[in-house]
């Protein structure tokens, strides 16, 4: 007999998710690293902003070298954050508050300290401790080449020697031994580990490197120089990355997802092209997967329509529902984005980051306006939001941290050439003063916070802005809170009369949505006007502002 769906089994199809990098969120313990009690504290701030859903990045025993991406335990809590009990409490906490908890699953590699690759390195070559993970003999006469051509993402070399002389395989740092998915020992362990996470509650899973766990490992192994990006052959024949034999994978996790009720709901991470990313999506499979194009994307209406047209089509023909992302812990902040030049590229704004913010001179009051009238735009679309911490409150990128203090592998691997992630990861400021409640952290704890904040930080705060009611805070409290009442079923109709420049479109119910990405202002479309990005005047909707109007 066919069961009844839970009546909340959608909850994720259109949620605002609140992605919390938890070692910089809030510090309950004055080490000067935010730790799991943090969130809990500020759960009546989660409520009061209205989001649906916190997904944690990883809050897992580790090292930290690559920022907790690095799992050595992955059914348990870093003792820096804290343990299983707090873990409990939060998200006791947050389901009381409403607030769904999604957690980050890491299953392209564990780190080096995980116990099964302490086993493989103690086992013998060809042992199968070794076949967890993916150990080659190197080429050269001794040996003493790497097996293949592959490159870190991190920069260097994918493969590193061990002592016995074979090599491993390490997509990202040597820290972070990729693990072998044909092994169903892999496979099975991993099912646990979604069990043993579901069974205490957690919603969903956000799935790291999504589209790198299959791999073709047949010898030779295929020569491969440079990382593809988004530019992956588009035939799943690539032999890491979007292999067609991926989706087995998630087809089985999918089986584990539904033995709860409501389904566990999740989200992939796939640094794939448009075209592939509704497989990861698929009802069958993870449910969701990011869509990353508008962080590649300038401040630019045919972009945006563009994003928006051939997402909305994927995300339909294959039954998921479609995400919005404007910020993560891996890009520039978008205030900062928008604030520079167009066409910068990847590598543009890589060099604005190593002239610490100076060349170009980024224009802040046009970033900020840019960057709250893009969100009210992708807040208004069907389809679940992902908002990064700190955007609430309009924060900047930090791209001067002095180096000496940088934490990100990028910048070590890359031999100073690449900064890395670490501006966007900065604690959040939620006091104006830098010492309120004896610490000197913008009240982030009392210990410091463990990557410097820039006196700017204050005016930004939680505390300033709570206080402020034209505050980008107040601003995304106002738009969560409208869309609640206001979003409806998946579908969209553009508004095709309207200039170049404007981006206008409609939702069932009445919701009428408008933004100019221009500097002219244009006229206000009839109706009341229920939220606007910035001050509108005399019936026209100014620049590089977004309205919602209920006709
Ligand atoms: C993902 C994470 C990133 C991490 C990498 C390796 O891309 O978002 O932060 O460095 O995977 O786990």
């Amino acid at each position: 007999m066919a069961q009844t769906p839970h009546p909340e089994a959608d909850w994720w199809r259109q949620a605002v998710v609140y992605q919390i990098y938890p070692r910089s969120f809030a510090d309950s313990d004055g080490d000067g690293i935010g730790n799991i009690a943090g969130v809990t504290a500020k759960v009546p701030y989660l409520k009061a902003l209205g989001v649906d859903a916190v997904w944690l990045s990883p809050f897992y025993p580790s090292a930290l070298a690559d920022g907790g991406y690095d799992v050595d335990d992955y059914r348990d809590v870093d003792p820096k954050l804290g343990t299983l009990a707090d873990f409990d409490e939060m998200s006791a906490k947050l389901h009381e508050a409403g607030i769904r908890l999604i957690v980050d699953i890491v299953p392209n590699h564990s780190s080096d300290r995980h116990v099964w690759f302490q086993e493989a390195l103690a086992a013998d070559p060809g042992s199968p401790a070794r076949d967890r993970y993916i150990f080659r003999n190197g080429l050269g006469p001794n040996g003493d080449q790497p097996p293949s051509d592959w490159v870190s993402h991190f920069g260097g070399s994918a493969w590193t020697r061990v002592p016995d002389g074979q090599w491993y395989l390490h997509l990202f740092a040597p820290e972070q031994p990729d693990f072998d998915w044909s092994n169903p020992e892999v496979r099975d362990d991993f099912r646990k580990t979604l069990r043993f996470w579901s069974d205490r509650g957690v919603d969903g899973f956000r799935v790291d490197v999504a589209h790198g766990l299959a791999k073709d490992l047949a010898e030779p192994l295929r020569s491969m120089p440079v990382i593809p990006e988004l530019d992956i052959q588009v035939d799943g024949t690539n032999p890491l990355f979007d292999r067609d034999d991926v989706h087995t994978i998630f087809e089985e996790w999918r089986e584990v997802f539904n033995e709860y009720s409501p389904p566990r709901a999740a989200v992939a991470e796939a640094w794939v092209p448009t075209t592939r990313r509704a497989l990861y999506a698929r009802p069958t499979e993870l449910g969701q997967a990011f869509n990353f194009d508008l962080l590649r994307e300038d401040w630019d209406a045919e972009g945006f329509r563009k994003s928006i047209t051939e997402n909305l089509a994927e995300s339909a023909a294959s039954g998921a529902s479609s995400t919005w992302v404007l910020s993560n812990h891996d890009v520039i902040r978008h205030p900062s984005r928008y604030a520079l030049p167009t066409g910068l590229g990847r590598e543009g704004l890589d060099e604005w980051l190593l002239s610490d913010g100076l060349d170009p001179l980024p224009d802040h009051a046009a970033g900020l306006r840019r960057a709250t009238a893009s969100t009210l735009l992708l807040l208004a679309l069907p389809g679940s939001m992902y908002l990064y911490q700190g955007e609430e409150l309009g924060l900047r990128e930090v791209p001067d941290i002095p180096r000496d203090q940088l934490a990100d592998p990028i910048w070590l691997r890359t031999g100073h050439q690449l900064k890395g992630r670490d501006g966007c990861r900065v604690p959040l400021p939620w006091t104006v003063a830098r010492d309120a409640a004896g610490g000197s952290s913008f009240g982030f704890g009392s210990g410091g916070a463990h990557l410097p904040q820039p006196d700017w930080f204050g005016q930004f705060s939680v505390e300033a802005e709570e206080v402020d009611p034209d505050s980008v805070l107040a601003l995304y409290r106002t738009a969560l809170r409208l869309r609640r009442e206001l979003q409806t079923t998946e579908t969209l109709e553009f508004e095709t009369s309207v200039p170049t420049d404007v981006l206008s479109f409609r939702r069932p119910g009445g919701w009428l949505v408008i933004t100019n990405f221009g500097t002219t202002p244009v006229p206000l479309p009839s109706g009341e006007v229920l939220v606007a990005s910035g001050p509108l005047a005399d019936g026209q909707l100014p620049g590089e502002t977004t309205a919602w109007i209920r006709e």
